[in-house]
């Protein structure tokens, strides 16, 4: 029998696009009282919108900046409540991702918006989460974590970084109550491919998970008994 997430609170962070967004809509049609967050405020407004008569409440913020995590998860509170569940959706990849055209400037940005801003909102979270003895951290990682391909040095550097971030957590708060989940995706139709430096076939998009499928993942594993954490799912196409 699935937990019901009435009354819970979910912070997602990156949730104007993609899988974000899909975890911040499917999260309060289940009940959670939702902050969702990003840089992009018209997307935001838009997702405010179209979840009218739903628990959604937005803030901009970049994950990449200390200061605006920090505000972002004190707002969370003031106008939600206590976090019981934080989504990092955020992520990004660069077409200059080989190791030919790569520089440091991008590599920087893709490990602070991958990587970085995960430890950030997580540092942000677990006092609180600490004392009320409970929380869930979910991660969405790659199969590009686990699986060498041609996302690039950067973007595998990162998803590596936050599944070994996402077990970190995992073993060191176990003991307060805390859940931990990393989630790696395989191919999933979103904005993030229109930074691939050659298009997708359209067949092949055809097939590609929709976040929506994601959101299904996540949303199975924040509504499991507090006793039990799926500590790291892998979530594929089908066919590809
Ligand atoms: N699509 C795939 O095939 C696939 C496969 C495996 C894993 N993933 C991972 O899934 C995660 C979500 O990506 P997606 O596929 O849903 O792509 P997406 O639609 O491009 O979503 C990326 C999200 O991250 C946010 N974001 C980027 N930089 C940010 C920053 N500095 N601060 C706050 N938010 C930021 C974006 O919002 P703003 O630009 O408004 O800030 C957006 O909401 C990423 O970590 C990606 O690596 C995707």
């Amino acid at each position: 029998m699935p937990v019901s997430l009435k009354d819970q609170v979910a912070l997602v962070v990156g949730a104007s696009s993609g899988i974000g967004r899909a975890v911040a809509v499917l999260l309060a049609r289940n009940g959670a009282s939702v902050m969702a967050a990003a840089r992009r405020e018209d997307r935001l407004r838009a997702l405010k919108a179209e979840m009218a008569g739903h628990l959604l409440e937005i803030c901009c913020a970049d994950a990449t900046s200390v200061p605006d995590v920090e505000r972002l998860v004190a707002e969370t509170r003031r106008v939600l409540g206590p976090i019981g569940i934080m989504v990092y959706a955020t992520g990004t990849n660069t077409p200059d991702r080989a190791l030919v055209r790569l520089r440091p400037a991008i590599w920087d940005e893709l490990i602070s918006t991958n990587l970085s801003g995960a430890y950030y909102v997580t540092q942000a979270v677990l006092p609180a989460m600490r004392e009320a003895r409970a929380g869930h951290l979910i991660y969405i990682a790659s199969i590009s974590g686990h699986t060498p391909d041609i996302s690039g040095a950067a973007y595998q550097a990162s998803k590596r970084g936050m599944i070994g971030l996402a077990h970190a957590i995992r073993v060191e708060e176990r003991e307060h109550g805390i859940r931990t989940t990393v989630i790696n995706p395989g191919l999933v139709d979103t904005e993030i491919l229109e930074k691939r430096p050659v298009k997708l076939p359209p067949e092949q998009l055809a097939q590609a998970l929709l976040p929506e499928h994601v959101a299904e993942a996540v949303l199975a594993c924040a509504q499991l008994p507090p006793r039990a954490v799926i500590s790291e799912m892998t979530i594929v196409p089908t066919v590809l």
